[in-house]
Protein backbone atom coordinates (compact mmCIF):
# COMPACT_ATOMS: atom_id res chain seq x y z
CA UNK A 1 0.00 0.00 0.00
CA UNK A 2 1.08 3.30 -0.29
CA UNK A 3 2.70 4.89 2.67
CA UNK A 4 0.28 8.22 2.85
CA UNK A 5 -2.40 5.13 3.21
CA UNK A 6 -0.76 3.45 6.44
CA UNK A 7 -0.03 7.24 7.69
CA UNK A 8 -3.76 7.77 6.94
CA UNK A 9 -5.07 4.49 8.72
CA UNK A 10 -3.20 5.20 11.85
CA UNK A 11 -4.12 8.74 11.87
CA UNK A 12 -7.97 8.14 10.87
CA UNK A 13 -8.92 7.71 14.77
CA UNK A 14 -8.43 12.03 15.10
CA UNK A 15 -5.70 11.71 18.10
CA UNK A 16 -2.68 12.74 17.81
CA UNK A 17 0.37 10.97 16.62
CA UNK A 18 3.69 12.29 17.10
CA UNK A 19 6.19 12.30 13.86
CA UNK A 20 8.59 9.78 15.82
CA UNK A 21 5.74 7.38 16.26
CA UNK A 22 4.65 6.97 13.11
CA UNK A 23 8.17 7.00 11.38
CA UNK A 24 8.62 4.24 13.83
CA UNK A 25 5.54 2.01 13.14
CA UNK A 26 5.87 2.44 9.43
CA UNK A 27 9.48 2.23 9.29
CA UNK A 28 10.19 5.42 7.42
CA UNK A 29 12.46 8.78 8.51
CA UNK A 30 10.80 11.74 9.88
CA UNK A 31 11.37 13.30 6.53
CA UNK A 32 9.66 10.51 4.95
CA UNK A 33 6.81 11.14 7.40
CA UNK A 34 7.19 14.47 6.60
CA UNK A 35 6.17 14.68 2.55
CA UNK A 36 3.59 11.48 3.02
CA UNK A 37 1.54 14.02 5.13
CA UNK A 38 1.85 16.51 2.73
CA UNK A 39 1.12 14.41 0.13
CA UNK A 40 -2.59 13.28 1.95
CA UNK A 41 -2.74 17.18 2.72
CA UNK A 42 -3.00 17.90 -1.23
CA UNK A 43 -5.19 14.52 -1.61
CA UNK A 44 -7.79 17.18 0.48
CA UNK A 45 -7.00 15.66 3.67
CA UNK A 46 -7.80 17.92 6.67
CA UNK A 47 -4.57 16.84 8.84
CA UNK A 48 -2.90 19.23 10.58
CA UNK A 49 0.60 19.49 13.01
CA UNK A 50 1.62 20.93 16.32
CA UNK A 51 5.05 21.60 17.98
CA UNK A 52 5.74 18.74 20.25
CA UNK A 53 2.28 17.00 19.78
CA UNK A 54 2.86 15.55 16.18
CA UNK A 55 -0.22 15.35 13.36
CA UNK A 56 -3.80 14.90 13.62
CA UNK A 57 -6.51 15.13 11.67
CA UNK A 58 -9.58 17.72 12.39
CA UNK A 59 -11.99 14.95 12.89
CA UNK A 60 -11.71 11.52 12.65
CA UNK A 61 -12.73 9.06 9.42
CA UNK A 62 -13.82 6.17 8.97
CA UNK A 63 -11.95 4.01 6.26
CA UNK A 64 -13.38 2.01 3.88
CA UNK A 65 -12.71 -1.41 4.80
CA UNK A 66 -14.06 -4.14 2.28
CA UNK A 67 -14.91 -7.13 4.98
CA UNK A 68 -17.50 -4.40 6.77
CA UNK A 69 -19.10 -3.62 3.74
CA UNK A 70 -19.58 -7.24 2.57
CA UNK A 71 -20.73 -8.40 5.98
CA UNK A 72 -23.09 -5.38 6.10
CA UNK A 73 -24.95 -6.21 3.08
CA UNK A 74 -28.46 -7.49 3.53
CA UNK A 75 -28.88 -11.10 3.79
CA UNK A 76 -31.55 -10.66 0.71
CA UNK A 77 -29.27 -9.31 -1.82
CA UNK A 78 -25.91 -11.28 -0.37
CA UNK A 79 -26.59 -13.48 -3.62
CA UNK A 80 -26.59 -10.76 -5.71
CA UNK A 81 -23.95 -9.37 -4.43
CA UNK A 82 -20.64 -10.22 -6.88
CA UNK A 83 -17.76 -8.57 -4.83
CA UNK A 84 -16.42 -5.23 -3.65
CA UNK A 85 -12.92 -3.99 -4.40
CA UNK A 86 -11.86 -0.97 -2.32
CA UNK A 87 -9.44 1.20 -3.55
CA UNK A 88 -7.57 3.96 -2.30
CA UNK A 89 -6.77 5.73 -5.22
CA UNK A 90 -7.69 5.16 -9.00
CA UNK A 91 -8.61 7.76 -11.44
CA UNK A 92 -12.37 7.19 -11.70
CA UNK A 93 -14.80 4.08 -10.61
CA UNK A 94 -16.33 4.18 -13.25
CA UNK A 95 -13.66 3.96 -15.37
CA UNK A 96 -12.00 1.03 -13.64
CA UNK A 97 -15.14 -0.71 -13.98
CA UNK A 98 -15.91 -0.12 -17.55
CA UNK A 99 -12.33 -1.52 -17.64
CA UNK A 100 -13.31 -4.37 -15.48
CA UNK A 101 -16.64 -5.34 -18.18
CA UNK A 102 -14.33 -6.46 -20.44
CA UNK A 103 -13.21 -9.09 -17.70
CA UNK A 104 -15.70 -11.71 -16.44
CA UNK A 105 -17.14 -10.30 -13.32
CA UNK A 106 -21.19 -10.25 -12.97
CA UNK A 107 -24.08 -8.05 -12.96
CA UNK A 108 -23.59 -6.71 -8.83
CA UNK A 109 -19.79 -6.44 -8.37
CA UNK A 110 -18.58 -2.98 -6.96
CA UNK A 111 -15.66 -0.83 -6.54
CA UNK A 112 -15.07 1.88 -3.61
CA UNK A 113 -12.39 3.87 -3.22
CA UNK A 114 -10.92 6.78 -0.94
CA UNK A 115 -10.44 9.49 -3.20
CA UNK A 116 -10.18 9.52 -7.52
CA UNK A 117 -7.96 11.72 -9.43
CA UNK A 118 -9.95 11.73 -12.36
CA UNK A 119 -13.48 11.90 -11.17
CA UNK A 120 -16.06 11.92 -13.89
CA UNK A 121 -19.00 14.08 -13.51
CA UNK A 122 -21.97 14.17 -16.27
CA UNK A 123 -21.89 16.31 -19.44
CA UNK A 124 -17.71 15.48 -19.61
CA UNK A 125 -17.42 17.86 -16.03
CA UNK A 126 -15.39 16.59 -13.46
CA UNK A 127 -16.34 14.99 -10.29
CA UNK A 128 -13.86 17.11 -6.82
CA UNK A 129 -13.32 13.74 -5.41
CA UNK A 130 -10.99 14.78 -2.55
CA UNK A 131 -9.68 11.97 -0.04
CA UNK A 132 -11.10 12.22 3.46
CA UNK A 133 -14.48 10.49 3.57
CA UNK A 134 -16.58 10.83 0.94
CA UNK A 135 -18.25 8.09 -1.65
CA UNK A 136 -17.16 7.58 -4.79
CA UNK A 137 -18.79 4.42 -6.02
CA UNK A 138 -18.88 2.19 -9.39
CA UNK A 139 -21.76 -0.61 -9.67
CA UNK A 140 -21.98 -2.69 -12.70
CA UNK A 141 -25.34 -4.60 -13.99
CA UNK A 142 -25.54 -6.59 -17.01
CA UNK A 143 -28.85 -6.39 -18.66
CA UNK A 144 -30.01 -8.82 -21.07
CA UNK A 145 -32.33 -5.71 -23.00
CA UNK A 146 -30.40 -3.08 -25.69
CA UNK A 147 -29.58 0.50 -23.80
CA UNK A 148 -32.83 2.12 -25.52
CA UNK A 149 -34.86 -0.21 -22.89
CA UNK A 150 -32.82 1.03 -20.02
CA UNK A 151 -34.58 4.70 -20.15
CA UNK A 152 -35.05 5.78 -16.80
CA UNK A 153 -32.54 3.65 -15.26
CA UNK A 154 -30.74 7.11 -13.45
CA UNK A 155 -33.63 7.82 -11.94
CA UNK A 156 -34.35 4.83 -10.72
CA UNK A 157 -30.61 4.92 -9.34
CA UNK A 158 -31.34 8.01 -7.58
CA UNK A 159 -34.09 5.98 -5.39
CA UNK A 160 -31.65 3.69 -4.38
CA UNK A 161 -29.82 6.86 -3.15
CA UNK A 162 -32.69 8.61 -1.82
CA UNK A 163 -33.89 5.47 0.33
CA UNK A 164 -30.35 5.20 1.81
CA UNK A 165 -29.93 8.46 2.94
CA UNK A 166 -33.77 8.38 4.27
CA UNK A 167 -32.51 5.49 6.44
CA UNK A 168 -30.22 7.79 8.29
CA UNK A 169 -32.81 9.78 9.46
CA UNK A 170 -33.01 12.78 7.06
CA UNK A 171 -36.33 13.71 5.92
CA UNK A 172 -35.76 16.43 3.72
CA UNK A 173 -33.95 14.07 0.77
CA UNK A 174 -35.47 15.00 -2.67
CA UNK A 175 -34.46 14.88 -6.55
CA UNK A 176 -34.29 16.62 -9.33
CA UNK A 177 -34.59 15.40 -12.97
CA UNK A 178 -33.17 13.51 -14.36
CA UNK A 179 -30.83 12.03 -11.29
CA UNK A 180 -29.50 14.88 -8.32
CA UNK A 181 -30.17 13.90 -5.14
CA UNK A 182 -30.83 16.95 -2.74
CA UNK A 183 -31.11 18.01 0.50
CA UNK A 184 -32.86 21.46 1.21
CA UNK A 185 -32.20 22.02 -2.22
CA UNK A 186 -28.61 22.01 -2.94
CA UNK A 187 -26.69 18.52 -4.49
CA UNK A 188 -25.74 15.81 -1.98
CA UNK A 189 -25.06 13.09 -5.02
CA UNK A 190 -24.33 12.64 -8.41
CA UNK A 191 -25.18 9.96 -10.50
CA UNK A 192 -22.85 8.95 -13.81
CA UNK A 193 -24.17 5.96 -16.12
CA UNK A 194 -21.47 4.66 -18.41
CA UNK A 195 -23.43 2.22 -21.18
CA UNK A 196 -22.13 0.40 -23.82
CA UNK A 197 -23.69 -2.63 -25.72
CA UNK A 198 -25.47 -3.51 -28.68
CA UNK A 199 -28.78 -2.42 -29.93
CA UNK A 200 -30.87 -5.77 -29.06
CA UNK A 201 -28.93 -6.27 -26.05
CA UNK A 202 -27.56 -6.79 -23.82
CA UNK A 203 -26.23 -4.03 -22.19
CA UNK A 204 -23.37 -3.42 -19.46
CA UNK A 205 -23.84 -0.50 -17.09
CA UNK A 206 -21.49 1.03 -14.85
CA UNK A 207 -23.75 3.01 -12.61
CA UNK A 208 -21.14 6.01 -10.72
CA UNK A 209 -22.17 7.27 -7.66
CA UNK A 210 -20.75 10.37 -5.45
CA UNK A 211 -21.91 11.25 -2.46
CA UNK A 212 -20.77 14.11 -0.49
CA UNK A 213 -20.26 13.34 3.04
CA UNK A 214 -17.40 15.63 3.95
CA UNK A 215 -16.52 18.65 1.86
CA UNK A 216 -14.01 21.07 3.06
CA UNK A 217 -14.13 25.02 2.15
CA UNK A 218 -11.66 24.41 -0.64
CA UNK A 219 -13.75 21.85 -2.00
CA UNK A 220 -16.70 23.70 -1.82
CA UNK A 221 -14.75 26.99 -3.66
CA UNK A 222 -14.35 24.19 -6.74
CA UNK A 223 -17.71 22.90 -7.06
CA UNK A 224 -20.39 25.65 -9.70
CA UNK A 225 -23.33 24.55 -7.72
CA UNK A 226 -25.05 24.65 -4.72
CA UNK A 227 -24.13 21.85 -2.83
CA UNK A 228 -24.19 20.04 0.58
CA UNK A 229 -22.67 17.17 2.83
CA UNK A 230 -24.22 14.51 4.45
CA UNK A 231 -21.73 15.38 8.12
CA UNK A 232 -23.67 18.83 8.23
CA UNK A 233 -26.99 17.39 8.48
CA UNK A 234 -26.40 13.98 10.91
CA UNK A 235 -26.56 14.46 14.31
CA UNK A 236 -24.67 11.11 15.07
CA UNK A 237 -21.26 10.22 13.67
CA UNK A 238 -21.40 9.17 10.21
CA UNK A 239 -20.64 4.65 9.95
CA UNK A 240 -19.22 5.08 6.47
CA UNK A 241 -18.71 1.10 5.97
CA UNK A 242 -22.16 0.90 6.99
CA UNK A 243 -23.87 3.17 4.95
CA UNK A 244 -21.76 1.90 2.15
CA UNK A 245 -23.08 -1.41 2.32
CA UNK A 246 -26.67 0.25 2.54
CA UNK A 247 -26.33 1.92 -0.77
CA UNK A 248 -25.01 -1.33 -2.25
CA UNK A 249 -27.87 -3.38 -0.68
CA UNK A 250 -30.38 -0.30 -1.98
CA UNK A 251 -28.59 -0.25 -5.68
CA UNK A 252 -28.50 -3.96 -5.87
CA UNK A 253 -32.45 -4.13 -5.42
CA UNK A 254 -33.62 -1.39 -7.55
CA UNK A 255 -31.40 -3.09 -10.64
CA UNK A 256 -33.06 -6.27 -10.23
CA UNK A 257 -36.46 -4.74 -9.78
CA UNK A 258 -35.67 -2.81 -12.72
CA UNK A 259 -34.66 -5.50 -14.63
CA UNK A 260 -37.93 -7.10 -14.28
CA UNK A 261 -40.17 -4.30 -14.30
CA UNK A 262 -38.37 -1.33 -16.10
CA UNK A 263 -38.70 2.11 -14.48
CA UNK A 264 -42.53 2.63 -14.75
CA UNK A 265 -42.50 0.61 -10.87
CA UNK A 266 -40.43 3.36 -9.71
CA UNK A 267 -42.56 5.84 -10.85
CA UNK A 268 -44.18 6.88 -8.05
CA UNK A 269 -41.35 6.84 -5.50
CA UNK A 270 -39.26 8.87 -7.79
CA UNK A 271 -42.35 11.59 -7.81
CA UNK A 272 -43.40 11.63 -4.71
CA UNK A 273 -39.33 12.80 -4.16
CA UNK A 274 -39.73 15.42 -7.02
CA UNK A 275 -39.25 18.75 -5.25
CA UNK A 276 -39.70 20.54 -8.36
CA UNK A 277 -43.56 19.09 -9.49
CA UNK A 278 -45.68 21.31 -10.68
CA UNK A 279 -43.28 24.50 -10.75
CA UNK A 280 -42.06 26.49 -13.36
CA UNK A 281 -38.66 24.84 -14.97
CA UNK A 282 -35.93 25.95 -17.13
CA UNK A 283 -34.67 22.93 -19.48
CA UNK A 284 -30.97 23.76 -20.59
CA UNK A 285 -30.81 21.74 -23.93
CA UNK A 286 -27.83 22.04 -26.29
CA UNK A 287 -30.61 23.46 -28.83
CA UNK A 288 -31.40 26.52 -26.63
CA UNK A 289 -33.32 26.86 -23.12
CA UNK A 290 -37.22 25.95 -22.93
CA UNK A 291 -39.52 26.68 -20.28
CA UNK A 292 -42.40 25.25 -18.71
CA UNK A 293 -44.24 23.56 -16.01
CA UNK A 294 -42.61 20.71 -14.32
CA UNK A 295 -45.38 18.08 -14.42
CA UNK A 296 -43.81 15.33 -13.45
CA UNK A 297 -42.35 12.01 -15.58
CA UNK A 298 -43.26 9.75 -18.17
CA UNK A 299 -43.11 5.84 -17.92
CA UNK A 300 -39.86 6.17 -18.83
CA UNK A 301 -38.65 8.34 -16.74
CA UNK A 302 -38.63 11.52 -19.26
CA UNK A 303 -39.73 14.66 -17.95
CA UNK A 304 -43.32 15.62 -18.98
CA UNK A 305 -42.92 19.78 -19.35
CA UNK A 306 -46.36 21.67 -19.83
CA UNK A 307 -46.04 24.89 -22.16
CA UNK A 308 -49.52 26.51 -23.38
CA UNK A 309 -51.09 23.57 -21.98
CA UNK A 310 -49.72 20.97 -24.17
CA UNK A 311 -47.27 18.70 -22.13
CA UNK A 312 -43.86 17.62 -24.06
CA UNK A 313 -41.71 14.47 -22.78
CA UNK A 314 -37.96 15.55 -22.87
CA UNK A 315 -35.40 12.75 -22.46
CA UNK A 316 -32.37 13.22 -20.28
CA UNK A 317 -29.47 12.60 -22.64
CA UNK A 318 -28.09 16.37 -22.38
CA UNK A 319 -30.69 17.92 -21.25
CA UNK A 320 -30.45 19.37 -17.14
CA UNK A 321 -33.20 21.11 -15.44
CA UNK A 322 -33.00 24.39 -13.48
CA UNK A 323 -35.86 25.98 -11.09
CA UNK A 324 -36.89 29.30 -12.46
CA UNK A 325 -36.97 31.78 -9.22
C1 LIG B 1 -22.75 14.32 -11.77
O1 LIG B 1 -22.11 15.07 -12.51
O2 LIG B 1 -23.68 14.73 -11.09
C2 LIG B 1 -22.39 12.86 -11.72
C3 LIG B 1 -21.24 12.61 -10.80
C4 LIG B 1 -20.88 11.14 -10.65
C5 LIG B 1 -19.64 10.95 -9.80
C6 LIG B 1 -19.35 9.51 -9.52
S1 LIG B 1 -18.12 9.31 -8.27
C7 LIG B 1 -18.01 7.61 -8.61
C8 LIG B 1 -18.12 7.46 -10.11
N1 LIG B 1 -16.82 7.55 -10.72
C9 LIG B 1 -16.70 8.62 -11.48
O3 LIG B 1 -15.68 8.95 -12.11
N2 LIG B 1 -17.85 9.31 -11.48
C10 LIG B 1 -18.86 8.67 -10.68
Amino acid sequence: MHKAADILAILADGTFHSGQDLAQQLALSRSGVWKSVQYLQSCGLDVFAVRGKGYRLTRPVELLNQTLIQQAVSPLMQAHLEGVEVHWRVDSTNRYLLERVLTNVGSGYTCVAEMQTLGRGRRGRQWISPLGGNIYLSQLWRFSTGPAQLSGLSLATAIAIVRAISALGLGNVGVKWPNDVLINHKKIAGILLEINGESAGPSNVVAGVGINVRLSTEALAQIDQPCTDLESHLQQPFRRNQFVALLITELLSVYQQFSLHGFDYFREEWCKFDLYKDQQVNLIAGTGNITGINRGVDHQGALRLEQNGQVTSYQSGEISMRAVR
